[in-house]
């Protein structure tokens, strides 16, 4: 039998109660299919592992995470840790260090989901944001000088390769192929002279060998407003790791919020672990109620099963979040319902035995 092995670092707040219903979820599909099993390690990394011991995580900690299949990741950041600490020692050095240049976000309403949209309804939302996820205005370029004084300057560079761009384009390009949709291209050229030119020309350069693919360019400022006022115009979209931040919040605000979006770090050569998570933080403001959403952690795992081949399956779990937002029995306060975290877990297993008829 196939075994995946999955490093899991729930890491703070929300994180730790989120994954437990993911695993929960992702060891009843191996249940029920029977093929293959997850093995789950679960590493104690994150911000309270930071106050008793200086670090975010191990010093051979990627060393010890290379011979993973894939990373299940809850959520990292608390009050007491600078969240440019928290997520650059750990996060972000995942995502660098395994090449994880790939950051698949879908922005997609099902039925049952708070929309905060008037008139919209399942089929209106239905993207698929492709993030550039290992360079970009997060590569941590820059310096800051004279440091405390009057004459005090910081400087972050965008870092935009052409390996890096073209990369991330041209995968954009074939998922819009593959899956026969247009692709819109984010970005600023208009003020971002040097990068967001760069980007725009390559956009149109790897084009040229995608005459089947339907394309457009939105500036940035320009998208955010379509997002809101016609999100139909939107099939995959492809953007900076800045921009692909910034617009999967408001994804993920006008189709079902915090609690149900998610996002992979694919890692396509599979030289390295991908890494699967809800995009939301760690919460703090509900951390420990037993209240946080375990659907977006749900939806990560169904990325994961994907990832594997195991598309049927990935489809099959999105299905059941669809199903378990419309009969609404049991759902967290952020979607109208009174539940509790491992409550909407159960409910997900439950219904995912019902339709295999179990
Ligand atoms: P957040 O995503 O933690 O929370 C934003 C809002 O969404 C809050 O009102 C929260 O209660 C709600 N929310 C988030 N997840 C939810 C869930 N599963 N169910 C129900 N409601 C949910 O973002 P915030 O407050 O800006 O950041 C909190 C901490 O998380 C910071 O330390 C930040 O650096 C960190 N962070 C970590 C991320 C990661 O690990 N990938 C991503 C974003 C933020
Ligand atoms: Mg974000």
């Amino acid at each position: 039998m196939k075994t995946y092995k999955i490093a899991v670092i729930a890491g703070d707040g929300v994180g730790p109660e989120v994954l437990a219903e993911g695993i929960k979820v992702l060891d009843k599909v191996a249940e029920l299919d029977g093929s293959f099993r997850f093995e789950f390690t679960h590493f104690p990394w994150g911000c309270e592992y930071y106050l008793k011991t200086g670090k975010m995580m191990d010093d051979d900690g990627i060393e010890k995470l290379k011979q993973f299949d894939a990373i299940y990741l809850g959520a990292v950041g608390a009050p007491g840790v600078p969240d440019h600490i928290s997520l650059w020692d750990l996060l972000l050095r995942i995502r660098h260090d395994f090449d994880e240049y790939v950051n698949v976000r879908p922005v997609k309403l099902l039925d049952g989901a708070p929309c905060p949209l008037a008139g919209c309804k399942k089929g209106d939302i239905d993207m698929i944001v492709i993030r550039e996820n290992s360079e970009g205005e997060y590569a941590g370029a820059g310096d800051w000088l004279f440091k405390g004084q009057p004459n005090e300057v910081v400087l972050q560079t965008g870092v935009f390769s052409r390996k890096g761009t073209e990369r991330i384009i041209r995968y954009a390009y074939e998922l819009a192929r593959k899956e026969r949709k247009t692709l819109t291209s984010i970005s600023k050229g208009n003020a971002l002279n040097y990068s967001m030119v760069f980007w725009d020309e390559v956009f149109a350069e790897v084009g040229k060998e995608y005459p089947d693919v339907e394309t457009y360019s939105l500036l940035v400022d320009a998208a955010s407003m379509f997002f809101v006022k016609d999100p139909q115009r939107f099939q995959v979209v492809v953007t900076s790791n800045l921009f692909g931040d910034i617009i999967t919040d408001l994804g993920a605000a006008i189709s079902g919020g915090m609690g149900l979006a998610a996002g992979a770090n694919l890692n396509p050569e599979r030289t390295f672990p991908s890494m699967f998570e809800p995009i939301h933080g760690s919460a703090p403001d509900i951390a420990g109620k037993k209240i946080s959403n375990p659907l977006a952690s749900v939806w990560s795992a169904s990325q994961m099963l994907d990832f594997f081949g195991h598309e049927a399956w990935g489809a099959k779990l999105i299905g059941v979040i669809e199903q378990v937002m419309v009969e609404a029995k049991a759902l967290t306060p952020d979607m109208g319902g009174t539940a509790h975290t491992d409550e909407v877990g159960d409910e997900v297993v439950r219904v995912l035995c019902r339709n295999c008829g179990k």
